[in-house]
């Protein structure tokens, strides 16, 4: 994220002296991303940042996968995870249910009523995709405003919690990487600016506001970390509140993006889906799907090509409108498809014929392509439509 902010009290010149009105020094904090070498920003901290009193485990909520064995696509229906007298009881941290996962890549969804508590992921990058309700997101930076179809993007590390906020619960679907998330290189300058082709640019991103300034003593934060067997958590205890900077600038910080602002590239004949990417990981991508003009060559077929993505694993989460190409196969808002590598995919019987003369398709889906293959969590298994796999086949 190339792209420079600054919020609250910073002083003249970086590495230097600066002080609150009684002459006390604040502390400075860098965050930076590949040790010193990358995008980085500077934190004034009116208290040591280092400074904990306890240390304890953390159990995290269930991590196991299952492999997608014997082989087939994959319908899960994340709505059925989530009953309405669990939504107090959960939070959009500790509630989340991992629904598919492999080693760079993890899809999480919650519904939730209630407030998490601090947290911090020191195993990657998150994205967190509101499908419906809003939230605060308080951050060591300041807090975010997020809200349906918001993309929440929290770089690793960053101390934040969730707070849901109006009268529906926060329905969130959780991307997290192992490792850094951004907007793919292909959309910008060799200096980080994102290029005229590129479907969204700066001003359609959302940083944090001023930098909070919480008091408290003995404050609890839960971090994921790297560990035995691959992730595990601890709960440290912080002397003071984290949330204490008076000031912060650079290029790392967390900031919402609404897919509503995605400006979709269409053409006569069907595009692929790279057209639709709107950000990238290590060994996957995003993409989104939004409601747009579909082809307009007079003998176009605006549904997708049978296609099979040899390379990945593909998933797609139904998140509003209605999706053309799936019509008839039981996939709703709240829907993952699950199509994985090792077989193709396409459009529903009849779907192909239908969409023939179509102008505007009212969809909106969130893609997760992953370049290994994903298995399936607890939360996956829990909610699968197991007759999915025939649909295609007319033979109900
Ligand atoms: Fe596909």
């Amino acid at each position: 994220m190339a792209h420079y902010r600054r919020a609250g009290d910073v002083p003249p010149k970086r590495h230097t002296q600066h002080r609150d009105g009684a002459e006390r020094l604040y502390f400075e904090e860098l965050m930076g991303e590949e040790g010193f070498s990358s995008d980085s920003s500077l934190l004034y901290h009116r208290e040591i940042p280092s400074a904990i009193v306890d240390s304890r485990p953390w159990e995290i909520p269930e991590a196991v996968t299952t492999p997608n064995h014997p082989l087939k696509p994959r319908h899960l229906k994340l709505h059925e995870l989530f009953p309405k007298e669990t939504w107090d009881e959960t939070d959009a941290v500790t509630g989340r249910r991992l629904v598919l996962g492999n080693a760079d890549v993890r899809l999480s969804y919650v519904v939730t009523s209630g407030d998490s508590p601090l947290y911090r992921n020191a195993t990657g990058d998150e994205i967190v995709y509101v499908e419906s309700g809003a939230a605060t997101v308080e951050t060591v930076f300041g807090a975010l405003e997020a809200k349906e179809g918001d993309y929440v993007v929290v770089p690793t590390s960053t101390t934040h919690r969730w707070l849901p906020t109006g009268g529906e619960p926060l329905r969130a679907y959780v991307v997290e990487a192992t490792g850094h998330i951004a907007p793919p290189k292909r959309y910008l300058s060799r200096f980080g600016q994102f290029l005229e082709n590129a479907p969204y640019c700066e001003r359609d991103l959302r940083g944090p506001g001023n930098p909070l300034q919480m008091e408290g003593s003995d404050v609890d934060v839960l971090v994921k970390h790297r560990g035995p067997g691959g992730v595990t958590g601890t709960r440290l205890t912080y002397a003071r509140h984290p949330f204490d900077v008076v000031g912060w600038d650079g290029c790392l910080y967390p900031y919402a993006f609404s897919v509503h602002d995605f400006e979709p590239i269409t053409g006569r004949v069907h595009q692929p889906p790279p057209v639709h990417q709107v950000f990238e990981g290590h060994n996957f991508v995003v993409c989104n799907f939004v409601p747009r003009k579909v082809d307009y060559h007079p003998l176009s077929i605006p549904v997708p090509y049978y296609h099979s993505n040899v390379d990945s694993d593909e998933v797609m989460f139904y998140c509003g409108g209605d999706y053309e190409a799936r019509k008839g196969s039981g996939i709703g808002q709240g829907s993952v498809s699950v199509h994985p590598g090792g077989l193709a995919h396409g459009p529903q019987p009849g779907a192909y014929e239908r969409s023939i003369g179509a102008e505007f398709f009212d969809e909106l889906a969130v893609m997760v392509d992953t370049f290994r293959p994903l298995e399936l969590g607890e939360g996956g298994l829990a909610c699968e439509d197991p007759g999915y796999a025939w649909t295609w086949a007319r033979r109900s």
